[in-house]
């Protein structure tokens, strides 16, 4: 990790707000919490917390959980103790303390030390307690300057150097190298080390996309084309809310991942066609699609979980999406015509998240929670219900936001080897690299 130490800025209540959200998850065994909501409830009783106060506590967070296992090890290393013999409040603030000595906050070291044990006095902490904190920090920082930690070489043990040096468990690892060469996952694991740029895509509803980079331009607002998107813009320099660019409220924008756009292009759905979204909420897909389709025609968008409906909605409308129908319910038990009517159907399964670790680290210490065979099972089922709703000559997409063949390449050769009038016209898995998230999508035709 490279350190800039110019823009030192050190705050105390980012810390403390950061601190309390680590400390939930600890709490909670480091199960289903995510750390997004967790986030915006810490931020809720400060209203007065500046974007650049939110967004450091943000980098301490989101920072934390994805060297987390790598924190770990050093703490071992530093202290001689097993991880059960230091509490949970004091490893969290070792956590803190290593990841800003590290650099993956810009502050000096001495703020990174010294802010650890201003935290630990106001959490009330022993004079021991501070003398550990201070002595094991200040190690840490000769050690960072020096030797470095210990690691195991990526050619003898892939998932333990995975472990130690990218905080990527060897659960993960194990069965990526099954399909995946040591290059291949140590270019995710590291881009993975980084938090994703913003992406957006331009809401070709509302405006075009020459207009909408004049606006950025006014703005003095770097941007970057993505691949084969013409209506997707990597913002690589802006660290700001999506409200703050031009035309949000306006709905001149969404901001999504390329790998989501290009889901949409793939099932290319036509003005006028009648498509079905089985798993549509917050609706980054159906809104793509609705604008693909100029608004015409007609999109059907199933989402079983009123919170996310919720969303789906305010998406809709701030884009000035009106052909769409949204329908709360369970894609599995869908009242369907009879024969089927649906010219496109989308199924953007529920899956891991696995490609999406670049937003989501804390599912890195979720991981041994995935059930990936019941996964499996929703994912086959949905899959087979979106294709019965297909008109003959129509097409389907199966997408996924995960790198596992388990969920993408091996759930779609089960179902082509159940459904005879299925026809694989092309498949695609991109890996987690430094500008997309991974994702996996397959598009059928049926016979
Ligand atoms: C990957 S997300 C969809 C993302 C969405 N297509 C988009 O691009 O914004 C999967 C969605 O499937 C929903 N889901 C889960 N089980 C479902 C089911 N049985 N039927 C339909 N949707 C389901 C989840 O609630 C979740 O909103």
């Amino acid at each position: 990790m490279t350190k800039n130490k110019s823009v030192a800025k050190p705050q105390d209540l980012p810390r403390r707000l950061a601190l309390d959200v680590l400390l939930r998850f600890e709490k909670a065994g480091l199960e289903k919490l995510k750390a997004d909501s967790q986030l915006q409830q810490a931020f809720g009783p400060h209203p007065q917390l500046t974007d650049q106060e939110r967004g450091f506590c943000r980098a301490l967070v989101m920072g934390t959980f994805r060297r987390w296992l790598v924190y770990d090890e050093w703490i071992k290393q530093l202290t001689g103790r097993p991880l059960k013999n230091v509490v949970p409040l004091v490893r969290c603030l070792l956590r803190l303390g290593l990841l800003q000595l590290e650099g993956g906050v810009q502050v000096p070291d001495y703020a990174a030390i010294d802010s650890v044990v201003q935290l630990a006095k106001g959490m009330k902490q022993s004079p021991n307690t501070i003398r550990f904190l201070n002595g094991v920090l200040r190690s840490a920082q000769r050690r960072l300057g020096d030797a470095g930690f210990e690691c195991p070489p990526l050619t003898a043990d892939l998932p333990g150097h995975c472990q130690a040096r990218f905080g990527w468990p060897t659960s993960f690892t194990e069965p990526l190298s099954a399909v995946y060469n040591a290059g291949q996952i140590e270019a995710m694991a590291q881009a993975a080390q980084h938090p994703a740029a913003l992406s957006i895509r331009v809401n070709t509803l509302q405006t075009s996309v020459a207009a909408y980079q004049q606006a950025l331009e006014a703005g003095q607002i770097a941007f970057e084309l993505l691949t084969d998107l013409p209506e997707g813009l990597l913002l690589p320099e802006f660290s700001g809310s999506p409200r703050q660019l031009p035309g949000y409220e306006a709905g001149w924008f969404y901001v999504q991942d390329a790998a989501s756009m290009w889901v949409s292009r793939l099932l290319n759905p036509q003005s006028g066609q009648q498509v079905l979204d089985l798993c549509a909420a917050p609706g980054s897909k159906t809104t793509h699609m609705a604008a693909l389709m100029g608004n015409q025609g007609a999109i059907l968008a199933v989402e079983p979980k009123e919170s996310r409906i919720q969303l789906l909605n305010e998406n809709l409308q701030r884009l000035g999406v009106t052909c769409v129908m949204v329908q709360q319910g369970d894609g599995l038990h869908l009242d369907l015509a009879n024969p089927p009517q649906f010219d496109a159907v989308l199924v953007d399964a529920p899956c891991s998240g696995s490609g999406t670790l670049r937003r989501h680290p804390e599912m890195l210490l979720q991981w041994k929670r995935v059930d990936l065979g019941a996964l499996n099972e929703t994912q086959l089922a949905l899959l087979k219900q979106g294709f019965s709703a297909l008109k003959p000559g129509g097409r389907l997409v199966y997408s996924t936001c995960s790198i596992l063949p388990q969920e993408n390449s091996q759930l779609v050769q089960r179902f082509l080897a159940e459904t005879p009038n299925a026809e694989l016209e092309q498949e695609s898995q991109r890996l987690i690299d430094t500008k997309t998230d991974g994702f996996y999508a397959a598009r059928f035709l049926k016979k």
